[in-house]
């Protein structure tokens, strides 16, 4: 959490208990703890760590979390480490002017505000005062507006975090007068602009990370001097320019990221002059040309991202690597033929990612046997059945294959690989039956089967406590719909298969369900009125199925519906008033997050496919919470629309063609619908 190894050596503590600390301080000290409550009042729950101590009564320089030095007569102040306050079920904004009190206390050398959900401005007044400080932690709070220059006046600065908050605006030049910066942590914040030439004057800089802003241009020349530079995190940026070839003067670089910026040009040469190098990340540029083999050659090399570039990998076979690397991505770097072997020689690989290439042949046998934790082969043309070996790995807990040419049945030990978190098969040509052993993966989150030849019936997945992310769709599963899950289930794919029979009304078992995809199946029978208490549900598609009956009045009820696709059944009856009260469909939540949000690794999850503007389209998980609509169409329904359906402001879509209604009422709607919604089919 808080960093102290830097400042902490430099300050020197003399404990002497005869010296108390001088009184204006304290109460500086006391008018922040009651600033601090203050505003923490009127919130309910929290807890507030360390302060109990902070009382009139006793020495400051007793009190938790606060340390005094001596140098003269008198003790003072130096250090506050004043990081995660306190423990709130939500974070709770605390006003940034509850620090004005510490302005007072001008010997400060250290303070750590680190994690506090701070938000507002920095107050200039405050750090124009603090003069003194060595060392300054303000990482994870909610700092808004722009990093004032007082900041960059605080000339015995060494260590500078400001990361994970809000701040925007430019770094100013006068950063170039922290002379003794050794750390300079701006990353996850909103900064822009160009990243100033001055900071080439932090001539002792160690560590640069402005990671995850809105950074253009190019690396400033000067920083291409800073010979103790070990950390350079530029990645997540607008940066454009080329690799500069002086790069390799950096000769004590041990990391260099500079991934998910616009990068052009190749991998300059200079690089393999930094041979103190662990990390390289240059992913997701616009790089070209070739991979260089020199690159394995730098024998510290740990971790080489070089995937979602323009790159060639020359398919080198005897390629003889230096290095012993523990993660390895050549994504999208064309490489053709067989899975390298040279891998083999990478006995401590963890993270493999060769996706997205023109990759050939089976799952090799000695790839099985290397025990990887995340192995990604998705988008390449690879076939054959997979070695059961593979799932006897002690260590596999990624498996993403998806999109290849893979047949055969799941080897039945499958379940063996009890590590496993996530396993991505779809869109292969695996047959027979699931493997009733994947119900032993007690780890397993997402499970992807989806666009393959599965077939018979749908093994109990109860025992997979965690299972959350289910995708069966476009196999040839039969059987009755099974409630056979886990209660965390939250996405439900079964579309275009060969289920039957009816729709279970114990479905409610399944309370965190958002997404219930029965489409193209062979259900029969009434939609049960039990589907209505199902109100997590956001997504519910039984398009093409032989459901009848009339939609349950109830359907209100379900609060967070978005999509609701009935189309292509034999439903009856009148259109009920009440699904004018989706509130789901009137105002669009903007909280939802996307599934691939919550994977930290490329994950594609099957469109979910609906009839949008006369033809069949999908819509992509990555933006599917964006979507709201209601399909109506292709069935029995009679009688009038009602006009409630108009209240449905944030639909995108409206389908209700195909029908037996009547009325004017149905042109209203459409024209009050499409008014707003250019692209609305009716
Ligand atoms: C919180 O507010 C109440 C009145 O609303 C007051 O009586 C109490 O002293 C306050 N507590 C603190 C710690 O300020
Ligand atoms: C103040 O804190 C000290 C410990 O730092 C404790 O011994 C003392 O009892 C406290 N006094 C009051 C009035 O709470
Ligand atoms: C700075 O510290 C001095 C001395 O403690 C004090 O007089 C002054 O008010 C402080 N400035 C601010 C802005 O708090
Ligand atoms: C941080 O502050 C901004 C306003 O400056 C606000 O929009 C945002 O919601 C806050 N973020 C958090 C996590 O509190
Ligand atoms: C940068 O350093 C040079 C001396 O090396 C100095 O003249 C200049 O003022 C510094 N720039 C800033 C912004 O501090
Ligand atoms: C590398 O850094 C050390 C200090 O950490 C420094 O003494 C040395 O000069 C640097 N190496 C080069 C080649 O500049
Ligand atoms: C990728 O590089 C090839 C040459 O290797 C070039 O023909 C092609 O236009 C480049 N594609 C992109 C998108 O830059
Ligand atoms: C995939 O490989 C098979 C032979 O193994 C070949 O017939 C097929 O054309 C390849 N597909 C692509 C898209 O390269
Ligand atoms: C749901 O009901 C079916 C029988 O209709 C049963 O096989 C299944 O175990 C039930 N599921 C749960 C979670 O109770
Ligand atoms: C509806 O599903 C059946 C299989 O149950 C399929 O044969 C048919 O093509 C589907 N209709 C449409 C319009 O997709
Ligand atoms: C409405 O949903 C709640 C759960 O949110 C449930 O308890 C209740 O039974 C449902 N009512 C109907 C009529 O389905
Ligand atoms: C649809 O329902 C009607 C009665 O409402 C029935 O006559 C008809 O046979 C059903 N069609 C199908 C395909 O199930």
């Amino acid at each position: 959490m808080a960093k102290l190894s830097l400042p902490l050596l430099a300050l020197s503590i003399f404990f002497s208990t005869s010296l108390c600390c001088p009184d204006d301080q304290k109460l500086a000290l006391l008018r922040f703890k009651s600033s601090l409550l203050h505003t923490l009042n009127s919130s309910t729950q929290y807890s507030l760590f360390g302060l109990d101590s902070w009382n009139a009564s006793s020495d400051c320089c007793h009190w938790d979390m606060v340390t005094c030095s001596s140098h003269s007569n008198s003790r003072k102040v130096v250090a506050l480490q004043l990081y995660s306050l306190l423990l709130a079920e939500q974070p709770i904004p605390i006003p940034s002017m509850v620090l004005s009190p510490l302005s007072r206390i001008q010997s400060l050398m250290l303070l750590d505000i680190s994690s506090n959900s701070i938000a507002g401005e920095i107050p200039a007044s405050v750090f124009a005062n603090l003069s003194k400080l060595v060392h300054l932690d303000m990482m994870q709070n909610n700092f808004s507006g722009s990093i004032p220059p007082q900041i960059f006046r605080l000339r015995y600065l060494q260590y500078l975090d400001m990361s994970s908050n809000s701040l925007e605006g430019v770094i100013a030049k006068e950063v170039g007068s922290l002379l003794n910066l050794r750390v300079l942590k701006l990353d996850d914040n909103s900064l822009g602009g160009y990243i100033p030439e001055e900071i080439g004057n932090l001539t002792k800089l160690q560590q640069l990370n402005l990671r995850s802003n809105h950074f253009v241009g190019r690396i400033p020349s000067s920083v291409l001097f800073l010979k103790d530079l070990e950390i350079m995190e530029l990645r997540d940026n607008s940066l454009s320019m080329e690799i500069p070839k002086d790069i390799g003067d950096l000769t004590n670089l041990t990391t260099l990221a500079l991934s998910d910026n616009r990068l052009t040009g190749g991998i300059t040469s200079s690089i393999q002059k930094l041979h103190k190098l662990k990390i390289l990340r240059l992913e997701n540029n616009f790089l070209s040309g070739g991979i260089p083999t020199w690159l394995f050659d730098i024998k510290s090399l740990k971790d080489l991202f070089l995937g979602g570039n323009n790159l060639t990998w020359n398919n080198i076979v005897n390629l003889e690597p230096k290095c012993m690397l523990d993660q390895l991505s050549l994504s999208s770097c064309r490489l053709a033929g067989r899975i390298p072997d040279w891998i083999l020689t990478q006995k401590d690989i963890v993270f493999l990612d060769l996706s997205k290439n023109k990759l050939q042949g089976p799952f090799p046998e000695w790839l099985a046997e290397m025990d990887i934790g995340s192995i990604f082969l998705s988008d390449n043309n690879l076939t054959g059945s997979l070695p059961p070996r593979l799932f006897r790995s002690e260590s596999l807990s990624v498996l993403a294959l998806s999109r290849n040419s893979f047949s055969g049945e799941l080897p039945s030990n499958i379940g063996d690989a009890i590590k496993v978190m996530i396993l991505v098969l779809s869109g292969n040509s695996f047959s027979g039956q699931i493997p009733k052993s994947i119900s032993k993966i007690y780890r397993l989150i997402l499970l992807d089967l989806s666009g393959n030849r599965f077939s018979g019936n749908i093994p109990d997945f109860r025992p997979n406590l965690l299972l959350a992310y289910i995708d069966f769709s476009y196999n040839e599963l039969s059987g009755e719909i099974p409630v056979i899950f886990s209660q965390e289930t939250r996405i439900l794919s079964l579309g275009k298969n060969m289920f039957s029979g009816k729709l279970p009304s114990n479905l409610t078992d399944l309370n965190k369900l958002e997404h219930l995809d029965l489409h193209d199946n062979r259900i029969a029978g009434e939609l049960p009125i039990s589907l209505c208490q199902m109100s997590t549900l956001q997504v519910l598609d039984l398009r093409n199925n032989t459901l009848e009956g009339s939609i349950p009045s109830t359907i209100n009820n379900l609060t967070n519906l978005r999509i609701l696709d009935v189309s292509s059944n034999n439903l009856s009856g009148e259109i009920p008033a009440k699904l004018g009260n989706l509130v789901g469909m009137i105002d669009t939540p903007s909280t939802i997050k996307p599934v691939s949000d919550v994977f930290t690794f490329p994950i594609e999850f099957s469109d979910l496919i609906v009839n949008w503007k006369k033809s069949k389209q999908g819509l992509s998980s990555h933006s599917l919470e964006i979507y709201s609509l209601l399909d109506l169409s292709k069935n029995q329904f009679s009688g009038q629309l009602p006009a409630t359906l108009g209240h449905l402001k944030a639909l995108k879509l409206l389908n209700i063609s195909y029908n037996h209604l009547s009325g004017k009422d149905t042109r209203n709607i459409r024209q009050s619908r499409e008014s707003r919604e250019p692209g609305l089919v009716t």
